[in-house]
């Protein structure tokens, strides 16, 4: 099956920043899109995200660049091509690239065409996006984290950690998840109304945090599990994203929380995090160590590596050799997987293969920066992933992919599998 067109402009995200957006079309007249999200708290080993950095349009943001590199170079060698060979497109567009970090066309560039090709080739297979992408074998929904709270970089740096997320692990089905995150969502928000301290939300969905240090939002999340009518740590345990590589200072290897005026050395910010876990239901920790601090991970990864999933993001990057380096030594449990950090869906599929194959869990992840596109909902089913991480429960660019497993069930009818909490038995010996 033929590609006729590959056509791309510009379009928003869920923060009104530019992003793009690429239509295939095919010799039958079908069509695929894909839409490229955008993080904030980005890793340095990111593929590249290009942007146009004219300050007079769309203050810098604007991904003119990138849509001329898809049209002027990327399109006239992809077209005629069989859209079925979705391993071969997105080898020819690395290969015209030509750098290691996607730098000269855009890693947005490539994802646009590469997301597209998958949506397309789907649809001239009369198929359901996960059936394509799985040859059939996904049927496992995934365990939500649901962030509960936002802060970092998603809100203003409100809070020094991240995210503050809920895992149901307690839940039967993937509707009784969604039942128990919104009765939790809504029973956080209450309290935070009649303490006065509800203020909106963040950029993903999650409360916006007022709090006077990181430790409070933890006992708010267990206050809300339990307002909820749940038991904290059976029925919903808490997740945490430290996104830690944004509170290191490189050149004095310390971490810092500013909002209590606190500084910690690698060790002390270990003991730290081990404090907190002794203390809470927390059953999940994503970036607790910066990227460059690879001892720090070994030392998080030895004391709680057994009880906890350590995931990496930052860390990773869906980069399938940083995978296979954190894997020899050891440093993790998990990995993170956004699309966008490597920019093809074939690179993201071997990355998910790679952390699967180590008996390592993957949790396919969108962007702080999203759009109404679901394609990650499909992933996730597609390869098994078992987890999936959307940000909150409010805001229809986070829903939309909710809603979407929603839908992937029905489809599947019978064949759709749940284990939720079950899933942490293959990392975790000592839950
Ligand atoms: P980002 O944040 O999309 O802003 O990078 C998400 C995360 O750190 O997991
Ligand atoms: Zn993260």
């Amino acid at each position: 099956m033929k590609i006729i067109s590959i056509s791309a402009y510009q379009v928003f995200d869920s923060r009104g920043n530019p992003t793009l957006e690429t239509e295939i079309v095919l010799e039958n007249g079908l069509r695929g899109r894909g839409t490229v999200p955008s993080g904030a708290s980005t890793g340095q080993f990111e593929a590249l995200e290009l942007r146009d950095g004219d300050a007079k349009r769309y203050r810098g943001k604007s991904v003119f660049k990138a849509i001329a590199n898809v049209q002027d170079i990327l399109a006239p060698a992809l077209q005629g091509r069989d859209v079925f060979d979705q391993a071969g497109l997105d080898q020819a567009m690395i290969t015209l690239d030509g750098t290691p970090n996607k730098g000269r066309l855009g890693a947005n560039a490539l994802l646009g065409i590469s997301m597209a090709a998958a949506q397309a080739a789907a649809a001239a297979q009369g198929e359901p996006l996960f059936a394509y992408l799985g040859r059939g074998r996904g049927n496992l929904l995934p365990l939500p984290e649901i962030q509960i709270l936002g802060g970092g970089a998603h809100a203003n740096w409100r809070t020094d950690v991240q995210d503050f997320l809920l895992i149901a692990n307690g839940a039967r089905s993937y509707a009784e998840v969604m039942e128990m995150t919104h009765n939790v969502y809504h029973a956080a928000g209450d309290i935070l109304k009649q303490r006065g301290k509800y203020f909106g939300v963040a950029d993903e969905g999650g409360y916006w945090p007022e709090f006077k240090t990181n430790e409070e939002p933890l006992q708010l999340l267990v206050e809300a599990i339990e307002r909820a009518g749940y038991q904290p740590g059976r029925d919903a345990a808490i997740s945490l994203d430290i996104a830690a590589s944004d509170l290191f200072d490189e050149p004095t290897g310390t971490y810092h929380f500013a909002l209590e005026r606190k500084k910690f050395s690698t060790p002390e910010f270990a003991a730290l995090l081990a404090d907190w876990c002794a203390r809470y239901p927390i059953i999940s920790i994503e970036d607790p160590m910066a990227d460059t601090d690879w001892l720090g991970w070994q030392m998080i990864f030895k004391a709680l590596g057994r009880r906890v999933q350590i995931i990496g993001d930052d860390l990773f990057t869906t980069n399938f050799e940083r995978i296979r380096a954190g894997i020899k030594k050891g440093l993790a449990n998990a990995v993170l997987i956004k699309l966008n950090q490597i920019g093809t869906v074939t690179e993201t599929m071997a990355a998910i293969r790679l952390t699967q194959e180590a008996g390592w869990l993957p949790v396919v992840s969108a962007r702080s920066g999203e759009t109404e596109d679901a394609f990650i909902a499909h992933l996730a089913v597609a390869t098994n992933a078992g987890q999936l991480k959307v940000g909150s429960f409010s805001r229809s660019e986070r829903m939309a992919k909710w809603n979407e497993v929603i839908r992937i069930e029905r489809e599947l009818a019978g064949h759709a599998q749940f284990i939720g909490g079950e899933i942490f038995r293959k990392i975790l010996p000592d839950q």
